[in-house]
């Protein structure tokens, strides 16, 4: 059984990462989406109403389950027996970061990384601009799940 995991810190998850969830669970008998801690960015959503948003995003999608890990990337699959770690690509700018972190852990774990083509659709998006968006009243409709949309506009109103 071929088991790939899409990680991210998903903050929120957009269009564009299920655009790649859904490409990686035509390609393996099993996909997790693993919400991560990203020491560089700060947070909008606690991890639990993220792996919520994720969850009821990708219910039509059978071979698909969220699940959520502190540490490294490489140990996770390396507990759960994952050989594949997919990730989007959306332009050139992201290639040198993704680089590193494939090569981290394939040196760490012997995990391969499979960098996938964002859809020239949502080559721009990324959850930080959703949610700068999203602060000045932004329509983020076409970025984000309804459900992602309806969160957002709760937690900028402070709620
Ligand atoms: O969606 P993001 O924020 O680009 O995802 C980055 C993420 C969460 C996948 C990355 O920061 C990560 O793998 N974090 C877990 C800790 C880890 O393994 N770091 C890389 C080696 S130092």
């Amino acid at each position: 059984m071929k088991r790939a995991v899409c990680p991210g810190s998903f903050d929120p998850i957009t269009f564009g990462h299920l655009d790649i969830i859904k490409r990686a669970s035509a390609q393996f008998d099993h996909v997790v989406v693993a919400v991560l801690e990203n020491r560089t960015k700060s947070s909008l959503f606690t991890v639990a109403e993220r792996i919520e948003m994720i969850g009821q995003t990708t219910a039509n999608l059978t071979n698909v389950s969220v699940d959520s890990w502190s540490g490294l990337l490489a140990e996770y699959c390396k507990t759960n027996s994952i050989t594949s770690i997919v990730k989007g690509l959306r332009a050139v700018t992201d290639f040198d970061y993704e680089l590193q972190m494939a090569q981290l852990n394939l040196q760490a774990s012997g995990v391969e990384t499979m960098l996938m083509a964002t859809a020239p659709a949502h080559s721009f998006l990324s959850s930080s601009l959703v949610k700068e968006l999203a602060h000045y009243g932004g329509d983020v409709s076409s970025m984000v799940p309804p459900n992602v949309d309806t969160a957002l506009k709760l937690r900028v109103a402070g709620k």
